[in-house]
């Protein structure tokens, strides 16, 4: 009975075994290497998952934030970036922006701020969280490369807060005439919310206030952190426009930035999301179809007031009375920061 028993417990044991044994060779117990792992591998020459991101990744990592008003070239931009051999940017997160919100707006009431205060949740403690979990989420969310970078439009309104939080970050801001921005909206029914998408006057209005709270934060950040491209100027003049913008992220020149559709879906290249809005047009190469589509369709009454409800339009360097504007009669006004960057780029592109 005994002996029985033993062999029972004896043919157990060597089965577990053998599993075991298969399950290592087939690789079957080993879940694949995460984007995070091969980040630190490529990058900190280590990759130990168990510690935690602060203490592997160092808050001057230099993050390239990507941002503007929606319907302003970002995703274009993104993915132009995408196509340079040591860039990945990857598909909009969405939750960043709606932490950055919400970070926001804990720091706005006196009440809270006191409550956080009492409990030792101090300023220092939020923002090192808030810093962990946006690395967490852009290493994460896509393959590694040497220099990351993350588009979600609205997260320039934060610019100011992560200029802080990421010291050696760089932010590129997306402009473009806000009357295109809104047709752009209205025509393909985009919601942002709060914007009325019925009245190109409230959509022009709300367009004003939250691109001038990005730009008036990308002014304060300086010409080394933040660079303002207009969306004209880009499709425009590509490779001017992209020279410069290398020179301020201190990348190296790469000629495949400015044919980014050749590289959709390749390893290393550009990776798309099948729900986002600009994605079908993303796809075809940089063209010049969408600058003046918006012409005819706002009304004529907003036509004439348009200078007082979007005085940003002239601060960007567009003529609120034209329609449309000479886009190829480049930055006519205040525009910030050009004049080193754009004499940087004119001179490497004229010495290629
Ligand atoms: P329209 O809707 O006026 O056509 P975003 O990605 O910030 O939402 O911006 C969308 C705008 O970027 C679209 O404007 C679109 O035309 C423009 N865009 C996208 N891909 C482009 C390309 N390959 N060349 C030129 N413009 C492009």
């Amino acid at each position: 009975m005994r002996s029985t028993r033993t062999n029972l417990l004896l043919a157990c044991v060597l089965l577990c075994s053998v599993s075991l044994l298969y399950l290592g060779m087939s690789g079957g117990g080993c879940p694949p290497k995460s984007h995070r792992y091969r980040w630190m591998e490529l990058n900190l020459h280590s990759g130990n998952q168990n510690l935690s991101l602060t203490e592997q990744i160092p808050e001057d990592t230099p993050i390239i934030f990507i941002g503007g008003f929606p319907r302003s070239g970002t995703t274009l931009m993104r993915v132009m970036l995408d196509a340079h051999n040591a860039v990945r940017c990857g598909e909009e997160t969405q939750v960043i922006p709606r932490l950055l919100t919400m970070r926001a707006s804990w720091s706005k009431s006196a009440k809270e701020r006191i409550r956080l205060d009492e409990a030792g949740v101090t300023d220092q403690v939020l923002d090192s969280a808030v810093r962990a979990f946006l690395l967490e989420v852009i290493i994460g969310h896509g393959e590694p490369a040497p220099r990351l970078c993350n588009k979600d439009p609205f997260s320039l309104k934060s610019l100011s807060y992560l200029a802080r939080i990421f010291p050696k970050a760089k932010f590129v801001l997306m402009l473009r005439d806000g009357r295109a921005t809104v047709h752009s909206m209205i025509s393909r029914k985009v919601t942002i919310s709060g914007f009325d998408l019925t009245s190109y006057r409230d959509c022009l209005t709300k367009w004003n206030s939250a691109v001038e709270t990005m730009f008036s934060q990308c002014q304060a950040a300086g010409e080394v952190r933040c660079m303002a491209i207009r969306y004209e100027q880009l499709v425009l003049h590509q490779e001017l426009e992209m020279r410069k913008l290398l020179n301020f992220l201190e990348l190296q020149w790469d000629p495949s930035v400015l044919h980014h559709e050749e590289l959709i879906g390749k390893a290393g290249g550009v990776s798309l999301s099948k729900v986002e809005r600009s994605t079908d047009q993303v796809m075809k190469p940089v063209n010049t179809e969408a600058l003046s589509k918006w012409v005819g369709h706002v009304p004529s009454d907003v036509i004439n007031d348009m200078a007082e409800i979007a005085p940003m339009l002239a601060r960007l360097g567009y003529d609120p009375h034209a329609n449309p504007p000479d886009y190829t009669k480049a930055e006519s006004t205040v525009y910030p920061f050009n004049t080193s960057q754009g004499a940087k780029a004119a001179d490497t592109l004229h010495q290629s």
